[in-house]
């Protein structure tokens, strides 16, 4: 049997990555210039895992991340990416305290124990409850009421917050203490949401659960529907990423800021990074277009020395000394990619940039030797693509693949009957001037010297919800796997053998002689 599983007439053609890039050393390659071959499999798409540790402390359970671009990740398509098991990296092109206003957003959303929640006072009036409300903009009018000294009085109910009864004092219309369901700290144990779970099944019509702590102090809240979320999610094949606390995974870009004397600006970098770990990111990105500088690498030693455990994404380089740069700076995952987006115009102004594939391989010796992750940065427009990245890369970034998504940032504009989202470069000279501006407080002098811009101003299709095109590209991605017999990631590395396409195999790759009646469902 073993002689149909390989066979040695296939390596001639069909070769692992060493052999195959060895081989075409003298001509880059990118995605469509190459193939995958398929191989003898077990596997079927559907049971294929693709989880991915990008450092110790970050997992993902689908590898792929959302850019840090101004018109693709602020916390609405963080949330869905992390929802669906990804990341979705906050862009910077926003003053610092609206970047971990984003960030806040991804980490308190539905995460099971909500630590600190909104409470009122037994003085406050039911009017004061409902302009709270309607000033902070709340989905919810249940709140714990305590006193002064954070100790529970009672919780004022739903269904007493109404117009009517504004005059009324909380003290006045509250569920008292001996009547609400409490559970200790201690008795949450390890897994806070299996005894929610517990709880509020025993407890028929009982929605909320509070927290104290011995002293009888609210210590955090539980609801019903966030556990009955989180118990659904447990269930399903990709689960959302979270962290050791049950909040979603979250990552945001931080820039190399320097000062007014053009040196790197050590504190303003330290004090970004601080209130950032504070809210509790997960992963911080260094991102730039060139990462094999010394700016950029100072700025990842300046963040490793003062955040030991903190996962660093740094880039971009598409060279194996890019990487041992950047990994001996104190990097963990290093974005590889320079000119391959869909907005870049880098090769094109500078005359720089490896095509992906081949840069993705010697990236890949590299980070093999300094035990670093590789992301596949940008030219990624089909599922097809991020099997050939996945081959090389322990995840993607995409941009123009989420661009269009509801959930990333911009209005939605009709052109001709169809509709479209702003996607723009971050080299565009407008995404250059918000950012300078918005961020850094450059005068205008600054914004316009940099002249050449290496990106482009751009419009994407609209294209639904995260959800529908997430589960475009991990179909394709399992399916893929199922071809070469791939049961995981790890597998998918060893296993790949490439050929490279001639220019009538790759029109033979996409539908051809065919009137085609549907391209998208
Ligand atoms: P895709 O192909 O997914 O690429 O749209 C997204 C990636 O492109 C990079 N990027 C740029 N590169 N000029 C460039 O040369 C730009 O203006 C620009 N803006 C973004 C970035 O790495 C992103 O993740």
């Amino acid at each position: 049997m073993a002689a149909t599983r390989t066979s040695n007439l296939d390596s001639v053609f069909y070769r692992d990555a060493d052999s195959f890039f060895s081989a075409n050393s003298e001509v880059g390659l990118t995605f469509d210039d190459v193939t995958l071959a398929t191989l003898y499999s077990e596997v079927l798409p559907s049971q294929t895992q693709l989880d991915s540790r990008l450092a110790d402390t970050l997992h993902l359970n689908i590898p792929v991340v959302s850019a840090d671009m101004d018109t693709v990740t602020e916390s609405r398509l963080a949330i869905a990416m992390a929802l669906n098991g990804g990341l979705g990296l906050i862009h910077y092109n926003m003053p610092e305290k609206d970047q971990l206003w984003h960030v806040s957003r991804v980490k308190y959303h539905v995460q099971g124990l909500i630590p600190d929640p909104i409470k009122v006072s037994p003085d406050q009036s039911i009017g004061d409850v409902l302009k709270l409300i309607e000033e902070k903009n709340f989905g919810f009018s249940t709140f714990p009421v305590v006193d002064s000294n954070d100790k529970l009085v009672g919780l004022l109910s739903g269904h007493v917050v109404k117009p009517r009864y504004a005059s009324k004092k909380v003290s006045e219309a509250l569920t008292p203490r001996n009547q609400v369901h409490t559970i200790s700290r201690k008795e949450l144990g390890k897994d806070p949401i299996a005894i929610a779970d517990t709880f509020f099944t025993k407890h028929v019509g009982i929605h909320k659960l509070l927290v104290v702590d011995d002293e009888d102090r609210l210590n955090g809240l539980i609801t019903m529907s966030d556990v009955e979320k989180i118990t659904q999610e447990r269930k399903a094949q990709f689960k959302p990423a979270r962290d050791s606390q049950f909040r979603l995974t979250c990552g945001a870009a931080v820039s190399a800021t320097r000062n007014a004397f053009g040196e790197l600006d050590r504190e303003r970098i330290l004090n970004h990074v601080g209130a950032l770990v504070e809210r509790g990111i997960d992963v911080v990105a260094v991102s730039t277009a060139h990462g094999h500088s010394k700016g950029v690498g100072d700025t990842v030693k300046v963040v490793r020395d003062a955040f030991p455990e903190l996962p660093i994404i740094a880039g971009n380089v598409t060279s194996a000394a890019g990487v041992e740069y950047l990994a001996e700076c104190g990097a963990n995952i290093v974005k590889v990619g320079q000119g391959p987006g869909s907005i870049c115009t880098t090769r094109i102004v500078a005359g720089v940039g490896i095509p992906q594939m081949t840069a993705l391989h010697v990236c890949s010796k590299a980070a093999a030797e300094k035990k670093v992750s590789i992301l596949a940065d940008g030219g990624i427009t089909k599922s097809g693509d991020i099997v050939k990245a996945l081959t090389l890369a322990q995840g993607v970034i995409c941009g123009g693949m989420f661009a269009g998504c509801t959930e990333a940032p911009g209005e939605v504009v009709e052109i001709g009957g169809k509709l479209y989202k702003q996607y723009r470069g971050m080299g565009s000279l407008s995404a250059m001037k918000a950012g300078s501006a918005a961020r850094y407080g450059h005068d205008k002098a600054d914004t316009t010297r940099k002249v050449a811009a290496e990106g482009v101003e751009a419009l994407k299709e609209a294209c639904g919800p995260v959800d529908r095109v997430l589960a475009g590209l991990i179909g394709g991605i399992q399916s893929g796997m199922g071809y070469l017999g791939a049961k995981d990631l790890a597998q998918l590395r060893e296993k790949a053998r490439y050929i490279r396409v001639s220019p009538a195999g790759q029109r033979e790759a996409a539908p051809h002689d065919v009137v085609e009646l549907k391209t998208k469902s």
